[in-house]
């Protein structure tokens, strides 16, 4: 018999198996309620969010202002596509350029496209400004990276799982290892290299954390060379390491800005990529674009969203926690030896735990964190990220540091 409703959690997971693609592996939890820091299950069990949605609920689930802004306009217009002008979209791009200073705003929807429409423009500007010969132009990427599943994206990867079998690849694309300047160094000698794309911390890759100075010193080499330097702050940007962005710690600012995630506090998909004139305007009409990409639905979102970080100091609250989450956590190191590393900024974090990163070691873990009502996810086998939102208290914080660590001093192996 069809069943019509979900009256259980393993209804729920049953239909996903049955009716879904197998292309991921989720905790067996079965969510229906959030609410800031929270979220609840079918069954009514509360549980502490701690990855946000891979930091796309920065602001906390539902937050009432950006829930507010996304009703209010849902009753006017939602959708006109880019044929016609809408009364919210310039709003929306005078107040994010001038947010994080920059003159001009491509507006998308998932970080993927951010990440595919930062690469067209370096391409372009490669052709139009910089003089690479048709073709040839070049971006320059990190080992590990991630940003996203498009072919583009999968082309420029370095992960297995993410490209076996998924080829040919795009052309035009470099490895370099992450966190390694004399590489970048090397690469760049290259006349036809455009561009250089990097997150300032590797998030999928295991939240790997640069060494100081890196960012900074590879952005005035690119800039040396006339090549971009393109930042993913799609994980790491919007208050998530404890600063707006991540490159705010190195007092710079890259040519191409892309974010996405926490840029709709997780209400639904909503990228951007930030550049100056000289970029920005290589790209004429009909050269790219998105049916939805500007819509004044996601316009309104993303200003209540982005006022939301400043009104309630989300980037100090990230600071500040994190560093004493790190603290709690290496103070656990030292009484445990099932993990072996703490390491992040602000509230980006993530654990290494003692075990070879094909052991279900780390998977076990966060199904008894999941029973001790708290939700995080394995990342590359051995590795938690630890991201809860923003708008967690310092009390709760300290609460979950205590389930952590309870958890982690009663895991049995
Ligand atoms: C750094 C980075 N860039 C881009 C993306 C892709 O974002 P989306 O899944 O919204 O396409 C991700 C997703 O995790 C990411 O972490």
């Amino acid at each position: 018999m069809t069943k019509t409703s979900i009256s259980s959690s393993q209804d729920a997971i049953d239909l996903e198996n049955q009716y879904g693609a197998h292309n991921y592996h989720p905790l067996p939890v079965v969510l229906s309620r959030g609410e800031g820091v929270y979220l609840w299950d079918v069954e009514g069990k509360r549980y502490f969010d701690f990855l946000s949605a891979y930091s796309a609920v920065n602001q906390g689930h539902c937050h009432p202002k950006i829930i507010q802004a996304l009703c209010e306009q849902a009753q006017k217009l939602t959708l006109t596509s880019r044929a016609f002008y809408n009364d919210v979209l310039g709003e929306y791009e005078r107040y994010i350029t001038q947010y994080f200073g920059y003159d001009r705003v491509l507006p998308m929807n998932t970080g993927v496209e951010g990440g595919e429409t930062a690469n067209k423009l370096c391409r372009k500007w490669a052709y139009k400004v910089k003089g690479v010969p048709s073709n040839q132009a070049k971006i320059l990427f990190a080992q590990n990276n991630f940003w996203g599943r498009t072919l583009a994206a999968v082309s420029s990867s370095t992960d297995p799982v993410a490209r076996n079998d998924f080829g040919p690849y795009m052309p035009g694309y470099e490895i370099i290892p992450y966190n390694d300047l004399e590489a970048l160094a090397k690469a760049l000698e290259d006349p036809n290299v455009a561009g250089f794309m990097v997150e300032p911390i590797q998030g999928e890759a295991g939240v790997v954390v640069p060494d100081k100075g890196y960012l900074r010193q590879a952005y005035e080499m690119c800039k040396a060379k006339n090549v971009l330097f393109i930042a993913d702050e799609v994980q790491t940007g919007l208050a998530r390491t404890g600063k707006m962005l991540a490159c705010d710690y190195e007092g710079f600012q890259p040519d191409i800005l892309i974010l996405g995630k926490a840029l709709s506090g997780g209400v639904f998909p909503v990228s951007a990529v930030l550049a100056r004139d000289e970029i920005m305007l290589t790209i004429k009409p009909g050269e790219h674009g998105s049916t939805y990409g500007g819509n004044p639905l996601a316009c309104k979102v993303a200003i209540a969203a982005l006022e939301v970080l400043k009104e309630e100091n989300l980037a100090d609250n990230a600071y500040q926690l994190g560093e004493l989450f790190r603290e709690r956590m290496q103070a656990l190191i030292a009484k445990s030896d099932l993990i072996t590393l703490v390491r992040g900024k602000g509230l980006l974090n993530a654990i290494v735990i003692n075990d070879s990163a094909t052991s279900d070691t780390a998977w076990r873990l966060c199904l008894a964190l999941k029973d001790n009502g708290l939700l995080a996810k394995p990342t590359h086998g051995n590795i938690i990220r630890f991201a809860p939102p923003l708008v967690m208290t310092k009390a709760q914080l300290l609460e979950c540091s205590d389930i952590i660590e309870q958890t982690v001093l009663a895991f049995v192996r």
